[in-house]
Parts: structure tokens; C-alpha cells; sequence
């Protein structure tokens, strides 16, 4: 079948000079929602936006459900809803004629029925007749939502959706999502979280200095990502691990006043248990405790080595 969007050997090179993204292959697929997982400046706006048609490619190409972006830019275009990350909305006009607007860009017919729909699902139809000034920053995010939805597209991008936006609302924001998707909507979002991509994508890519450095199903990837760190303080400094130690994934640092053991919170055992009953055993001393979880950059780190 065909993919929702496919991205070939995708490179852009800004006019300074300044390469945001180097051969980048992706497709996906109709009515998933895919998560583009990475830091600032990893190329997330930029991919987004030569899908779009707003930034041109300098080489490689994307088509939208077969439309090439550039070739037949309008038919790719009309079924794109996008939800920039950049807030900027006409301010002096009503949410209900901003959104009407948005649908009338796309030369579809007014449909006021949808609009107030769209607006009820995003909890802005009392809002309808206020000035986008007077609203606050998570309200003209939803507005932002409803305009991009106004010409009803089949794929859906967000662009950092969560950025300034209370958790209450983001919770509001997730389910809504699920909604568009279970309709048959492809989604795609930003995002520089890993929990928020646990939270809701099926899938996850995950793209940095300009490459996407996988793309792979969430559960597979949260095992991979979900390493933590404990820490175990000593009270007595040790200089060499206990044979009955040994079979720990466990290295000892700081002139032996701490042990670091390293788990995987996915695992139905994390050996954290059985690791601090066998140093009681050994007359090993525990001080303190800390637990860490990998940071992005952490697991940045050790996908570029991996792929080496
Ligand atoms: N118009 C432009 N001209 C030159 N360089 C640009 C332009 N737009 C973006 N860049 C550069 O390209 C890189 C990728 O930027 P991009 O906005 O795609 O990152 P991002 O992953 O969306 O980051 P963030 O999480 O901060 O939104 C950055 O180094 C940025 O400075
Ligand atoms: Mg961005």
C-alpha cells in the first residue's frame, strides 16, 4: 500500500552554508502516529518543513500519498494539516473567522457544522467569538490545532505541541490525537521528551546532528532507552568487587566510595533487589542510594557510537 509520506535521500543545505539534514529516508505509514524524538537543532523543524513545502530540499525528494512535494506541490499540500512550532496567528481576528478562513485557503466549501466540531473537541467553542489577542498562549496553541484541521487533512503535523502547554491540557491534547488517529489520521510530532513520546506514538524516530538515527517501533525502543543508573554510596571505600558481586553489571568509582550499577527499567527484574541483599551479605556498608535515568544526551551518545 501506499505510504502516507515517504522521504528519499532528503539533504538540506541552508543558504549559509549550514547542513540541517543529511540523507534522510523515512516512510510513513497511513494512521500512525510517529514521534520525531531529538535535541534543539537536530532537524525536526526543518524535515517538517520541506514535507510541507515551506523550506525546498537541496537534494532527494518526498512524496505525500504519492504526490511529489514539489512537482505536484497542491495535491500533496491539501492533504497536510500543519501545526507549526512558531505561534503566529492574526490577532485582531475571532477564533470562529480564523478557523472558517483556514478552510476557505484550501478552497473547500464553509462548513460551520465541522468548524464548531473542531472547536468543541479542542474546549475552544466559548471562545468562538473572541479576539486570538485576548486569548492565552495554550489557547491560540488549540487555535493553531483547529485551523490546521479547518480543511480536514489526513495527516496531521504538530510541532512541538506541548511546548507552554499545562499538563492538564496536554493529557486533553493526547486524547484528542488519539481521536484524529483512530479516524484514519496520520500524525506527526515533535517532540525533545522521551516520556511524551512513550506516551503517545506508535512509533518513534529519533534524529540528531541532521540524521535520523533509527526509527523503530516504541515498544522496541523503550526497551532500549529505558536504562537507568544507581548509584550506591559506601560507607567503607572498596578496592576490588566481591567474586559473589561479579555477576553484576556493576563498575566502582570514585576511589572506591561508590558503586554504579546500570539496569533496564523494562526488564521484569531489575536485580536492584538482589544486588543490595548480596552486599549485605558481603558486609558491604550502604551509605546512600541514587537512581538516574539515561539523559537524551546519554542515549544520543551511544546511538552515534553504535552506529559507527
Ligand atoms: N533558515 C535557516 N537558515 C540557516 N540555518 C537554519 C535555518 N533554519 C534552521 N537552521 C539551522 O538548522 C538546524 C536545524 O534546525 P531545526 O529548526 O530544524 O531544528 P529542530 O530540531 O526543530 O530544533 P528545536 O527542537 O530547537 O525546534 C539548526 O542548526 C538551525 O540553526
Ligand atoms: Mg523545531
Amino acid at each position: 500500500m501506499q505510504h502516507a509520506i515517504s522521504v528519499n535521500k532528503l539533504t538540506k543545505t541552508y543558504d549559509g552554508g549550514f547542513t540541517a539534514l543529511q540523507e534522510v529516508n523515512l516512510d510513513i505509514e497511513n494512521g500512525e502516529i510517529l514521534a520525531l524524538l531529538g535535541p534543539n537543532g537536530a532537524g525536526k523543524t526543518t524535515l517538517i518543513s520541506i514535507i510541507c513545502g515551506l523550506v525546498t530540499p537541496t537534494t532527494g525528494s518526498v512524496t505525500v500519498r504519492g504526490n511529489d512535494i514539489i512537482r505536484d506541490y497542491r495535491a500533496a499540500r491539501q492533504l497536510i494539516g500543519l501545526v507549526p512550532q512558531e505561534l503566529y496567528v492574526e490577532t485582531f481576528e475571532t477564533v470562529w473567522a480564523t478557523v472558517n478562513y483556514s478552510r476557505g485557503l484550501f478552497g473547500k466549501k464553509p462548513d460551520p457544522a465541522l468548524c464548531e466540531k473542531i472547536l468543541r473537541d479542542l474546549s475552544l467553542w466559548d471562545k468562538k467569538d473572541s479576539r486570538i489577542l485576548t486569548l492565552s498562549g495554550g489557547m491560540k496553541r488549540r487555535v493553531m490545532i483547529a485551523k490546521a484541521l479547518a480543511h480536514e487533512p489526513q495527516i496531521l503535523f504538530l510541532d512541538e505541541p506541548t511546548a507552554g502547554v499545562d499538563v492538564e491540557l496536554r493529557k486533553e491534547m493526547w486524547q484528542l490525537v488519539r481521536g484524529l488517529r483512530d479516524r484514519g489520521v496520520t500524525i506527526i510530532l515533535t517532540t525533545h521528551y522521551i516520556e511524551e513520546a512513550e506516551e503517545i506514538a506508535d512509533r518513534v524516530g529519533v534524529i540528531n546532528h541532521g540524521r535520523l538515527l533509527l526509527v523503530e517501533e516504541k515498544a522496541e525502543l523503550m526497551r532500549k532507552l529505558g536504562r537507568k543508573r544507581l548509584t550506591v554510596a559506601l560507607s567503607t571505600p572498596i578496592n576490588v568487587l566481591p567474586q559473589m558481586l561479579t555477576r553484576y553489571d556493576l563498575a566502582i568509582e570514585d576511589g572506591g566510595r561508590q558503586l554504579v550499577y546500570s539496569y533496564n527499567t523494562q526488564d521484569e527484574r531489575t536485580g536492584i533487589g538482589s544486588l543490595l541483599a548480596d552486599l549485605n551479605r558481603e558486609g558491604i556498608p550502604v551509605k546512600d542510594l541514587d537512581t538516574e535515568q539515561s539523559s537524551l544526551e546519554d542515549i544520543f551518545v551511544s546511538l552515534v557510537e553504535e552506529a559507527r
